[in-house]
């Protein structure tokens, strides 16, 4: 049994929160970190499950991690031989496993790595990653789970054009051309400031890498890379769950250590919704009217809105004063949490890959269940609009991408507690007995 998060609404949040790293950078670079032997120091880390499963997984393949806390900095110390198998029981709990298949082969040429499960957010093949690879002189074969990839004539560049910017292949695809002979090109790659992020601690490394931050990379391979030091660029996702908790609860938040240049579409969704967005120095404040305007949102590769961000457009135009139309362009299956919005009341009408949300005034406290990182933290923010109480079953999953995520909430004026399990077990005998 899991975790529970209750909510006891309606709260309007308010105060100031600082963001942390982004998740969708420090796991790819400390995946990253595996071209280069010695010792390589990753700073402004998250505190998140997804940071620990990555630890232990760089362990298994014989590095030292030693990832603290206090300061936020992970130390992969990188031996000379690699282990290359990851194996399933990690790899299942996240598909970020997978940025490790590069870098593997580009090291060791040879990796084994168990076909990774994650959010429950569609098919998320790996269809792009596989032909790049095998492009690039990898033979691959995927049997009993896992997919093992060799490269018996040493790995070479290549061109690799893509029918759509896939950010997992993009990054996995240009680690692993660090380290091959010759020059590989990446056109129509994806151009999150993730891969940004990643595309930079491989310069500092010693790689050669042009058109960083453009649609098309140039990676001539170099002989070895060299250890470095690197700070994770904040996590635009996170800042964004907070400028919507303020849009959809009418509250106002100050969200510090924020790149507001990552996230032009979104604060320009959050305007349009009748929110007010002013800049600091160090990030943004958002002010939000009593209840939000609609928005029409498509969810596309970055620079377009966020897909991780689509939850939350659907939390808010749930109380929104109309009606607004969301479409979604990445994840065909990402739909799974609007029924359970539906249970607190939420009016959504799904066709295809859009939804028709109708505003109403207020939710309706009930249990909902979270299935995957961001659905459960968009749940939680819903429900601090909601009257009554919310029991938010598969609070793990939030954990795995924001750091004190109730605590932040508290802070904020929030209404909310975590129970542990044994303690939501005991209090429904309770309720049951009463
Ligand atoms: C990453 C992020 C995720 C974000 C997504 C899109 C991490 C850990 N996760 O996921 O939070 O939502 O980018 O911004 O960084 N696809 C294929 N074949 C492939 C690769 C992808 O069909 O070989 C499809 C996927 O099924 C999906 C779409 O392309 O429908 C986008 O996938 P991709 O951009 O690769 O996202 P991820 O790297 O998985």
């Amino acid at each position: 049994m899991e975790d529970v998060v209750v909510v006891h609404g309606p709260s309007r949040l308010s105060g100031t929160v600082t963001v942390p790293g982004a998740k969708n950078s420090v796991l790819k670079l400390m995946a990253a970190a595996l071209l280069a032997q010695g010792e390589t120091t990753i700073t402004n880390v998250p505190d998140i499950q997804d940071v620990w499963i990555m630890s232990d997984l760089l362990r298994r393949l014989g590095c030292a991690v030693t990832y603290d806390v206090g300061s936020a900095t992970v130390a992969i110390d990188v031996p000379a031989e690699l282990r290359h198998q990851a194996d399933y029981d990690l790899v299942r709990a996240m598909r970020a496993s997978i940025s490790v298949l590069g870098p593997l082969i580009a090291r060791c040429h040879v990796a084994e790595v168990a076909l990774p499960g994650g959010d429950a957010i569609g098919s998320r093949g790996l269809d792009m990653h596989r032909a790049g690879l095998e492009r690039m002189g990898a033979i691959i074969v995927i049997e009993h789970g896992y997919l093992t990839a060799r490269v018996p004539g040493g790995l070479y560049g290549a061109l690799h054009s893509f029918d759509f910017p896939s950010v997992g292949a993009t990054e996995n695809l240009m680690m692993a051309a660090t380290l091959a002979e010759g020059e590989t090109v990446i056109e129509n790659a994806a151009r999150e400031p993730e891969i940004t992020d990643i595309a930079r601690m491989l310069l500092s490394m010693g790689a050669k890498i042009e058109g960083v931050g453009s649609s098309t990379l140039t990676i001539t391979g170099v002989e070895r890379l060299e250890p470095t030091v690197h700070r994770v660029v904040p996590d635009r996702i996170v800042a964004g769950t907070w400028a919507f908790a303020a849009a959809i609860t009418g509250g106002s938040i100050e969200v510090l250590g924020a790149e507001p240049d990552h996230m032009g579409v979104v604060l320009d969704k959050l305007s349009q919704a009748g929110s007010r967005v002013s800049f600091r120095e160090d990030g943004f404040a958002i002010t939000a009217p009593d209840r939000p305007q609609p928005i029409n949102v498509s969810t596309l590769p970055y620079p377009g809105f966020p897909t991780d961000l689509q939850p939350f457009v659907v939390a808010l135009n749930a109380v929104a004063t109309g009606s607004g139309m969301v479409t979604e362009n990445v994840f065909e299956a990402r739909w799974g949490f609007t029924s359970e919005l539906a249970r607190l009341g939420a009016v959504v009408r799904l066709d295809g890959h859009h939804a028709l949300v109708t505003g109403i005034e207020r939710l309706s406290g009930a249990p909902v269940e979270a299935n995957d990182i961001r659905a459960g933290a968009a749940l939680v923010i819903a429900a601090m609009v909601a009257d009554g109480v919310t029991e938010v079953s598969g609070a793990a999953h939030i954990d795995r991408g924001y750091e004190g995520f109730v605590e932040q909430l508290q802070s904020l004026g929030g209404l909310i507690e975590r129970r542990p399990a044994d303690q939501e077990a005991a209090h429904e005998q309770g309720s049951l007995k009463n």
